[in-house]
Formats: structure tokens, sequence, C-alpha cells
């Protein structure tokens, strides 16, 4: 398995990855969006056929207030099932983070998840470190409250 930046013609398979693990789905124009402005920030797991098993989309968050820091944001993550369990996850969101702290000085990296979302929750504090900032009340559209965390990036 191959982990690298995430390309153009990636596209296709982040948005089949997502469709298949994940009840929010975006246009394609939203990824595209999130390459073009931020190309260092999204990563892909590939296999050998160079088929993507994995991505992590991300940016840099563009609305922050006068008394906050530049902070990155992790808008999406999704592994395909046969390939979970591998550290694919870990890798791709590494990868992310040191990006946005070595290219835009981003002092920490926010994500939202679902309350009920374990295994993503295990992910992001025991093995990646983030903590909980905060709860967002039926942040989803399905009326789940979601999870705030957060993860400092400074050294
Ligand atoms: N149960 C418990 N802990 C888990 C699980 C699980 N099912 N999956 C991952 N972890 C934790 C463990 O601590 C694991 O380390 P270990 O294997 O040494 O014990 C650590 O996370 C790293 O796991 P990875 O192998 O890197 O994670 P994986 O590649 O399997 O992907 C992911 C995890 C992305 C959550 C996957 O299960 C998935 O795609 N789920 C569906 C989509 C999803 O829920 N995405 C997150 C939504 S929130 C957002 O996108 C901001």
């Amino acid at each position: 398995m191959n982990i690298r930046q995430a390309r153009i013609d990636d596209l296709m398979g982040m948005q089949a990855c997502n469709l298949q693990n994940l009840p929010e789905n975006y246009s394609m124009a939203f990824y595209l969006y999130h390459l073009m402005t931020w190309p260092a920030l999204s990563y892909v797991a590939v296999d050998e056929k160079g088929r993507v098993v994995g991505y992590a989309l991300a940016k840099m968050e563009e609305e922050v207030a006068d008394n906050d820091e530049p902070h990155g944001h992790l808008t999406s993550i999704s592994v395909l099932r046969t390939y979970r369990r591998l550290g694919l996850a870990k890798k791709l969101m590494l990868q992310s983070q040191a990006a946005m702290a070595a290219i835009y000085q981003a002092s920490y990296v926010a994500l939202h998840v679902r309350k009920s979302n374990r295994p993503a929750l295990s992910l992001y504090q025991d093995s990646l470190g983030f903590t909980v900032k905060d709860i967002e009340k039926r942040y989803y559209a399905d009326g789940e409250d979601a999870y705030s965390m957060r993860l400092s990036l400074k050294k």
C-alpha cells in the first residue's frame, strides 16, 4: 500500500470511497476545491494497481476568529472496509498534519466526529492524541451530536 499526496485524477476514487463508507457526501466541486486550494493537505492510500483504498481530505480553516490561530481542518477520512486496521488512516492523518504545520504554520488541527463513531474516536483520541473541545448538538443532518476535537501541532 502506498500513501501519497492526492491528485486530481484520484478524485473519482476518493468520492467512491466516501460514498461507500460515510453518510456525509460531497459534490465533486467540493473535493476539487480542497485539492486546488490546499494541494499538500489531502492524501490517498492506493493499492498495487493504483486504486484508491483510503483518503484524508483536509484544508486550512478559512474563517479564523481574531483571537484564534491559523489551523487545519480534517474534512473527511475513510478507508475501504477490507483495508482497515492496517494503520492507513493513521498514516494519512500524520501526513496531512505534518504538511499543515510545515507549510501553513497551523498551530492545531480540528475535526468533527459523530458521538457514536467508536473506530474514528479511537483513531483520533487513542492513536493520534486529539481531545474533545466541545459537543455540537445536532451537528449532523440526522440529528446526531458531534464531538468537536482538536490536536495541537506545536512542537
Ligand atoms: N475499533 C477500535 N479502534 C480502532 C478501530 C476500530 N474498529 N479502527 C481504528 N482504531 C484505532 C486503533 O487505535 C488503531 O490502532 P491499532 O490498530 O494499533 O489498535 C488506530 O485507530 C489506527 O487505525 P488505522 O488502521 O490507521 O485505521 P483504519 O485505516 O482502519 O481507518 C477509519 C479508521 C478511517 C475510522 C475507518 O474505520 C473508516 O473508514 N471508517 C468509516 C468512515 C469514518 O467513520 N470516517 C471518519 C468520520 S469523521 C471525519 O471524517 C472527520
